[in-house]
């Protein structure tokens, strides 16, 4: 294959290298005034310090990995038709949780993934907030801090706490499923409802045992590549709405701390297609 003398490992503590040294700029940034530019909506936010991360980030793996692939959020344009390759692929959110960020919300993560022939390998989300370092390497556990971490054991939705996440834009077609799927969970009756504002912090607070399932629509696969290595070495699940087999370009999520619960939450709930329902942001 493509990547067998590639040291996975080392590009592991490169990545964590880097989150940790660009979180430390978005925490600097995040108490200060901010520039506030909005993207395909009014809700839709982006500022300086998503783009200077991104363009730190994309410069450090391009000199040390010129041959490797790079996909960022805000060095994205045009529609989701991106095509992924066997190539060891980089996968960036410079800021998950842009409004969070923008509004002083402490849920705000620097997401670096890796994937390799199309699946990821390792994935590192910081909290520069919280002071936070979640990361994971395929076949060798989840880790915040350095202390390994474990989904929950928890298999009835009655006693869960899900979290949930869901677009930017405000597509009122979406907007009804999202709704009735929030209804359907909490009415069930789930424990409690949580909306974080940040896929990535969403997904480790249930890694880390915190809470117990996430699910949503409308992602993009800088959002849930890495976090979704973090879930699934600590011992949880990842599928799609349906509870099928996840596709990180559907755009779409459940991920929860057992397979029991998935099934649960996936059979509540009605499937959103964002590419068929007309959301692009
Ligand atoms: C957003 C967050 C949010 C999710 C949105 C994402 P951004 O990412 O993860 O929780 O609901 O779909 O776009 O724009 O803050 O990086
Ligand atoms: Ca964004
Ligand atoms: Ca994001
Ligand atoms: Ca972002």
């Amino acid at each position: 294959s493509v990547v067998e003398d590639f040291d996975v490992e080392g590009a592991f503590e490169f990545a964590k290298k880097l989150a940790v040294e660009n979180g430390e700029i978005v925490k600097v940034a995040f108490h200060k005034p901010k520039n506030v530019d909005t993207k395909s909506n009014p809700t839709d936010l982006v500022t300086e310090t998503d783009r200077l991360v991104e363009k730190n980030i994309f410069a450090a793996i391009r000199q040390k990995y010129p041959n490797h692939k790079l996909i960022g959020e805000e060095s994205f344009t045009g529609p989701m038709s991106l095509t992924l390759t066997n190539e060891p692929t980089w996968v960036i959110d410079p800021i998950d949780g842009t409004s969070n960020f923008v509004t002083g919300f402490p849920y705000v993560a620097v997401v670096i993934g890796l994937l390799l022939n199309k699946e990821p390998v390792f994935g590192v989300v910081f909290n520069p907030i919280l002071g936070e370092l979640f990361s994971a390497r395929k076949g060798h556990g989840s880790f915040l801090n350095g202390n390994q971490i474990f989904v929950k054991k928890t298999t009835e939705l009655n006693e869960s706490v899900v979290l949930s996440g869901f677009t930017s834009g405000r597509n009122y077609e979406n907007l009804a499923k999202v709704r009735g799927n929030l209804e359907a969970i909490l009415m069930n009756p789930a424990i409690g409802i949580r909306m974080l504002g940040s896929t990535a912090c969403a997904m480790t607070i249930v890694a880390a045992g915190r809470g117990d399932a996430y699910f949503g629509a409308n992602f993009h696969i800088w959002d849930i590549a890495a976090p979704t290595i973090i879930i699934t070495e600590a011992g949880g699940v990842v599928g799609d709405l349906a509870g099928e087999e996840l596709n990180l370009m559907k755009r779409q999520i459940i991920s929860t701390c057992t397979p029991e619960l998935m099934r649960k939450i996936a059979d509540k709930i009605t499937p959103i297609n964002p590419e068929a329902d007309g959301s692009v942001e």
